[in-house]
Formats: structure tokens, sequence, C-alpha cells
């Protein structure tokens, strides 16, 4: 059985941040009713498509395993159909632009007065404060999070990162919130607010440079190549390339290729304990025995020669032979793994975080399954609904209206 099955949530999200939420839940057997202004629906619907007239796979990828009703919920009877729904439902999700779903009428207040046991799940850009006003996308949450400020090069600009850590990554904040609160509405009896501000889901992200920042107090960062190469700091994080962010300092080398091929690059970190192993493998065994390289310590302030040197190996050979070389040894590395390599991976392919999902309108597509596995709870991949696709089936099975009663529905304002 799935885990959440018997949940209803009122999905009347749209882009990027709410979704991945609701698509989550929607994978762990939750019913989820996408909400959608009649013409259009959610905007994604319609941004970056690759095919005329066809859902675009911004939208088909974020919104699996849904169903979907138009409601103009600025009209009377869809009003009258948003408030039987609210009354049916566990959760009510939303990330509109701050204020809109008080002048929608469905804040917090009213919302619990139509059903207390309701939980109502909010995406903002930021929390109270100056910009609690402000409409927020991923590279805004990426930025104001603290995110950019410490990516990138130290003699360059700040950098987003293409992993979606603001919409994304708040989707998953938000889930967690919702799924507590469920937890809690058990014993409880009564449903709450869940409000995760992206800003503060990047932050919660960017923790260990937050560390890093309280460190410098302390002195220079010894493990940021920055130290080895004498470039002072200042007083706060600072960018620091392909640093690896923990104790044990790595970068991304290249490998046999490289010249032609924009990924052919591995990421390779010294780990103390296996220090002698890589020696042995780039034929440096005269390190072992320096004391200049034989600690930790000694090591820090040559990171950049150190990985230079290693490059020379590994630049003789391809980044997949390095793995095999290097993993039996217990030594840390991974592959740069191209969009390309990720979709044809058959392993990611067999655990069902890669699948191919079939459209009615758009055909085969490839998409990202549920990353989180569950045991007793399988995650199904479905495709994504049509816009209104599930009208009938809403109106009639979740809120039993008779025949009569949806035809005026759909004759109204409401579904137009
Ligand atoms: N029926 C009637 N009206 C509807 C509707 C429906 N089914 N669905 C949406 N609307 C209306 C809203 O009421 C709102 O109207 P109003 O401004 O007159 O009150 C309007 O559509 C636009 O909604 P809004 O959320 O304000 O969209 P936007 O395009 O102006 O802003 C964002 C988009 C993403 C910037 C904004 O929603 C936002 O900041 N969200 C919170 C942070 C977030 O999640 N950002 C990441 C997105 S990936």
């Amino acid at each position: 059985m799935e885990a959440l099955k018997g949940i209803t949530i009122l999905d009347f999200t749209h882009v990027q941040s709410g979704p991945t939420c609701t698509q989550l839940l929607a994978w762990f057997g939750a019913n989820v009713i996408k909400i959608e202004r009649p013409g259009g629906g959610d905007i994604t619907r319609s941004q970056l498509r690759d095919l005329d007239g066809v859902d675009s796979l911004y939208f088909t990828m974020l919104n699996h395993n849904k169903k979907s009703i138009t409601l103009n919920v600025k009209d009377s009877s869809g009003k009258q159909v948003l408030e039987d729904l609210i009354k049916k439902s566990d959760v009510f999700v939303e990330n509109f632009a701050p204020g809109t779903i008080e002048r929608m009428g469905y804040g917090w207040e009213e919302i619990q007065k139509i059903n207390p046991k309701i939980i109502l799940a909010s995406v903002k850009g930021f929390g109270p404060g100056p910009y609690e006003e402000c409409k927020v996308y991923e590279n805004i949450a990426q930025c104001a999070g603290g995110a950019a400020s410490t990516t990138g090069f130290l003699d360059g600009p700040p950098l987003v990162t293409g992993a979606q850590i603001g919409d994304s990554g708040t989707g998953l904040h938000l889930a967690l919130g919702i799924v507590t609160a469920l937890f809690q509405r058990e014993k409880s009896g009564r449903g709450q607010r869940v409000d995760v501000a992206m800003q503060d889901g990047v932050v919660n992200l960017c923790r260990v440079k937050l560390r890093d920042y309280q460190r410098l107090k302390s002195g220079p960062l010894r493990e940021y190549s920055q130290y080895g190469k004498g470039i002072p700091f200042t007083d706060t994080t600072p960018r620091a390339g392909n640093d690896s962010g923990g104790g044990q300092p790595g970068w991304i080398l290249k490998c046999k290729g490289w010249e032609d091929d924009p990924d052919a690059y591995v990421y390779f970190i010294t780990q103390a304990p296996v220090w002698g192993k890589i020696c042995n493998v780039i034929g440096k065994e005269e390190w072992l025995e320096d004391s200049g390289y034989s600690t930790p310590e000694a090591r820090l302030d040559k990171l950049e020669f150190i990985f230079d040197t290693i490059e020379e190996w590994t630049k003789t050979k391809s980044k997949h032979e390095v793995i095999s070389i290097c993993d039996p040894l217990g030594i840390p590395c991974g592959p740069i793994l191209s969009m390309k390599e990720i979709a044809n991976d058959e392993s990611l392919k067999a655990t069902g975080t890669i699948v191919e999902v079939d459209h009615p309108i758009r055909g085969k597509y490839t998409t990202v399954g549920c990353p989180i596995k569950l045991s007793d709870s399988k995650a199904d991949v479905k495709r994504s609904p049509l816009l209104g696709e599930h009208n009938d089936e809403i109106l009639s099975d979740i809120l039993n209206y008779d025949d009569e009663k949806i035809n005026k529905i759909k004759q109204s304002e409401a579904m137009k």
C-alpha cells in the first residue's frame, strides 16, 4: 500500500517550488488535485515548449501522478467548488505571490473556518521582514540565501548553480513540513500552518558556509586553496571554486579527452587515510617519506601543486578508468556526468530514478522519478494530467455532485 493513501491534497501550486512538493506527495500515494486557472492553467504548461501545442517538459516533469481541475476561484460557483474541496481535503498547498491567497479569500483564518483539520502549506520567497512582499524565482533565492556569494571562483562574480536548490529544495522542505504536520494532527486533531521561505531553504542548505564565516574569526581557512596561494581572506566566506566543502581536500581534475569533451573530468578527494595509496597510484612514492607531504597539515599550503600533479596522472585515463582504479583502493572520487550520461545511465534507470513516461499527446519522454525509496511504498511515475482532465471525476466522485449540478457548474464562469 502507498504510504499516503487516503490523504487528499489540494494543489494550488504553480511553476516549480510548490509542484515539486506535491509531486513527491503524489508519488507517496496522496490524492493530489491540481487546481488550475481555466484557459491556460499552470503557466509552465506553455513555457519553454519544445513541441507546438503540447504541454512543455517543464510542466510534465513537475506534475506527475496528479489530477487536474480547472477552476476560476474568483467566480462565485468556482468559490463554492473550492470550498467543498477544502472540506474534503487534508492539505492545501499554495505558492502564490505574497498576499494573493488572502485576496482570494482563502488565508489561514478563512480556510480553518471551512475545515479546522486542514493543513495550509505555503512557499514564499522570504519570511517576515523587509523583503516579505517580494516575488521570488529560483536564482533570486540562491542569491538571497547566501549560495551565490559562495559559488564560483575567487576572481570571478557570484554564480548560481544548476541544481534548483531554491525551488526544488524548498519543495522538499515543504513536503517534510506537511508530513510532519499530518503526523502531529494524528495526536492533536488539528491542522496547522506550514510555511517555508525559499531564502530560508537555501540558507539551510548553505549551513557549512555559515560555519566557515564563523571559523574565519580564528584565522584563515586553511583547507581552502586560497590559503596555499597566499591570498588573504576577508571577513566573510569566500568563493571556493571546486574546493571540497569538508575537511578532506578535493578538486575537479581533467581526464583523457578533456580538450574536446567538456565533461571529461573527475572530482578527486585526497582523503587522508588513503594518502599512501594516492601516492602509489600516481607514482609519487617519494611523497610518502617527505615530511612536506606526509601529513594532512603539511599538505595544506601545497594543494594546488598536489592536484596539478595528480591531474598529470588523471589526464592519461578516461574518467571511468580513473574511478575503476581508485574506487577499489578506497580513494573517493566521482565522474563529472553530463545530462546526456544521466539520461542514459542504466543503474539510475534500474532504480527508477530515471524513468521513461508515455504521454498521450507528447509521446515518450525521460524524467526523474522519485529519489526517495520506501520499501513498502513504491513510487510508480504516472504521466502529468491534461488541463482539466479530471473535472468530471472530481465533481462527481470526490464532491458527489449530481449531473444537474455538474452541468450548471460547467456552464458557469467557474470552469471557463
Ligand atoms: N482562479 C482565479 N485566479 C487565479 C487562479 C485561479 N485558479 N490561479 C491564479 N490566479 C490569480 C491569482 O489570484 C493572482 O491574481 P491577483 O494578483 O489579482 O490576486 C494571479 O493569478 C497571479 O498569481 P501570482 O502567484 O501572483 O503569480 P505571478 O505570476 O504574479 O507571480 C511568482 C509568480 C512565482 C513570482 C509568485 O507566485 C511568487 O513569488 N510565489 C512565491 C514564491 C515561489 O514559489 N516562487 C517560485 C516559483 S518556482
